[in-house]
């Protein structure tokens, strides 16, 4: 079990486009492991490759409660859309930030598993939100896009606020250890 640095907004690595994947071999395996302990031990409900700073077309995801329902999708692409959906979302690449985004009900998907086997699926509620909110991650989109310009400056300020803080506090405790 290998767990990922998760890059935070406004890090520019998270507009980054991912590229699709030609090699289903020992090294996707990995990627694909590592995603999936990641997005558990955050704990998340969806995790896409770009938010490991690996632009590759990959996504994890798994909504149940008892958390044993992984989906893996390779190369997603949305095949149809259809509906309307509003939910709060959150992003593990945005911490403690909730907000209300407008989504499709309903998404048909192509994609590849981790053998590199085609499949499509519908996927509707809080799947289909996730989905669609995990390939705009390979897209280097997140989902405060879709927010006012002033909604986004205020988190992005939050953010960066946090992070200085929580610097902070690390560079004290190493000092504290170093005498
Ligand atoms: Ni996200």
């Amino acid at each position: 079990m290998a767990l990922r640095t998760i890059l935070e907004y406004p890090d520019p690595r998270l507009r980054t486009k991912a590229q699709p994947v030609t090699d289903f071999g020992a090294e996707l395996g990995r990627l694909v492991d590592d995603l999936l302990d990641t997005m558990y031990a955050a704990p998340g409900i969806g995790l896409a490759a770009t938010q490991v700073d690996v632009h590759q077309r990959v996504i994890v995801a798994d909504v149940s409660a008892e958390r044993d329902q992984p989906l893996v999708l390779i190369n997603p692409q949305l095949l149809s859309r259809e509906g309307v959906n509003s939910v709060e979302e959150g992003c593990l690449s945005v911490p403690d930030i909730f907000e209300e985004v407008e989504r499709a009900l309903r998404v048909r998907v192509r994609a590849q598993d981790r053998a590199g086997k085609v499949f499509e699926r519908d996927f509707d509620e809080i799947l289909g939100v996730c989905v669609q909110h995990e390939m705009d991650h390979l897209e280097g989109k997140l989902f405060v896009d879709y927010l006012s310009d002033l909604r986004r400056e205020r988190i992005r300020k939050k953010l960066e606020k946090e992070r200085k803080e929580r610097s902070a506090r690390t560079r004290q405790s190493a000092g504290a250890r170093a005498y």
